[in-house]
């Protein structure tokens, strides 16, 4: 199979080392065609790339190469920040595809590498439409790390193929890029675009989060060190899965205030904590969002009212103090919706709202013995009744 690899700076070096070392690669690089060699800043790479330097044939543009059909390609090209378009750079992209499709270059498998955003994707499929150019794209990002690059290519510790390979195995495919075979995951191509974008972000996040924290301890005359260690002892909710999965919006009578109070901490001592002061700030977005997406669903079975089976901020606590629940339903209320919550929460919801909602709140049976119909005479069926604590699946979809 005739391979074409297009950009060899750091990650392009780094595949083209493992690759070299078994076959014969076409590469497109203007940088070290010109230099009529491809360099590696890590030693290993380096070496690996000059041992086989008779596998590697170096071409300027699509224009030079010897050959027009490849069964793969991968390509490893730039994708820098554009601060004039808030967005990746994907100029290169386009420019070396449309040359590609101007040289008739044929290819079944196009492999790209490089980190690209959801927006970016549709507009080199656009190109590739637009010139009747066909060929299967995956997106594969790359998630090593620069130092241990090799490694990190030969030993991945998580494979996403974003899109499906036509003609060619994953296991073929392994002999061009390894392949985490443990933990790979085939997905549809904007997951894999977001998966990449999204991961490092939130690597950049737990780098930021350490970062506020050590700012206050030193502030604080602790030895952040050691209370980064204390931290990370906690596996079983700071570190780990807990409280990485999508949902409703925290509330209850810790979360809300503590943070709070944290990040005033931050305030009082006169330390910048752009994170942590915006956690609460975030939250409330996310009840904004969901009472949005529940307005959205009222009005697709035109109803104007809601019934809640609990406003507690967790099942069984009978706790309304910072509930999300008591949020979202205040947030309703504000919209013009009337809300049904339990008789046994009903005072207390009462407190808690503004004067000029009063009339629209009105009090129900708990859900256990309820009778829908009976709940609401005469003007309800039953899909217009709406209660808290829904799969919110169910809402993303209609
Ligand atoms: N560096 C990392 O640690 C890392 C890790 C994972 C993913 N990535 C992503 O991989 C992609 C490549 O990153 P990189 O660090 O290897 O970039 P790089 O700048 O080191 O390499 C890009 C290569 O593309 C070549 N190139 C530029 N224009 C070209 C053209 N028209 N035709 C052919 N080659 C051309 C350049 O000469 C250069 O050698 C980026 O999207 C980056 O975000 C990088």
């Amino acid at each position: 199979m005739n391979i074409l690899l297009i950009g060899a700076g750091y990650i392009g070096g780094t595949v083209l080392s493992y690759l070299s070392s078994n076959y014969r690669v076409h590469v497109l690089d203007p940088a070290f065609a010109d230099i009529g060699y491809v360099n590696h800043s890590e030693a290993d790479i380096d070496a690996l790339l000059n041992a086989h330097t008779s596998n590697i044939d170096l071409y300027n543009s699509p224009s030079d190469l010897p050959i027009k059909k490849f069964g793969l390609s991968i390509i490893c090209l730039p994708t820098n920040w554009s601060s004039h378009s808030s967005a990746l750079d994907i100029n290169i992209y386009q420019e070396v595809f449309k040359q590609i499709v101007e040289c008739q270059i044929s290819i079944q498998n196009t492999i790209i590498r490089s980190t690209l955003d959801v927006d970016s994707f549709p507009s080199i499929l656009n190109i590739l439409d637009t010139n009747n150019f066909r060929t299967n794209l995956i997106y594969f990002p790359e998630f090593l790390r620069e130092g241990s690059a090799y490694s990190d290519l030969i030993d991945p510790h998580i494979s996403i193929i974003g899109g499906q390979l036509s003609g060619i195995s994953t296991k073929q495919l392994s002999s061009f890029i390894p392949i985490n075979f443990n933990n790979l995951h085939i997905v549809p191509i904007n997951m894999a675009i977001l998966a990449k974008m999204s991961f490092n972000a939130w690597r950049a996040l737990k780098v930021s989060v350490a970062n506020e924290i050590m700012r206050l301890c030193s502030s604080l005359n602790i030895d952040s060190n050691e209370f980064a260690n204390l931290f990370i002892s906690d596996t079983a909710q700071n570190i780990g899965k807990a409280y990485l999965k999508p949902g409703y919006s925290y509330g209850g009578p810790c979360l809300p205030k503590d943070t709070m109070a944290f990040a005033s901490l931050f305030a009082r001592n006169s330390i910048a904590s752009p994170l942590f002061s915006a956690v609460n700030d975030s939250n409330a977005s996310h009840v904004n969002f969901i009472s949005k997406l529940i307005l959205k669903h009222l009005s697709s079975v035109s109803s104007n009212s809601i019934a809640f089976d609990s406003l507690e901020f967790k099942r069984n606590t009978m706790d309304l103090r910072n509930s999300q629940f008591v949020d979202i339903a205040l947030s309703l209320l504000d919209s013009g919706i009337s809300v049904y919550v339990p008789k046994e929460e009903f005072l207390e919801f009462l407190g808690l709202v503004p004067k000029k909602h009063s009339s629209s709140i009105f009090s129900w049976p708990p859900v256990s013995d309820l009778h829908l119909y009976e709940f609401f005479p005469g003007r309800v069926s039953e899909q217009n009744i709406f209660l808290s604590r829904f799969n919110l699946n169910d809402l993303f979809h209609f």
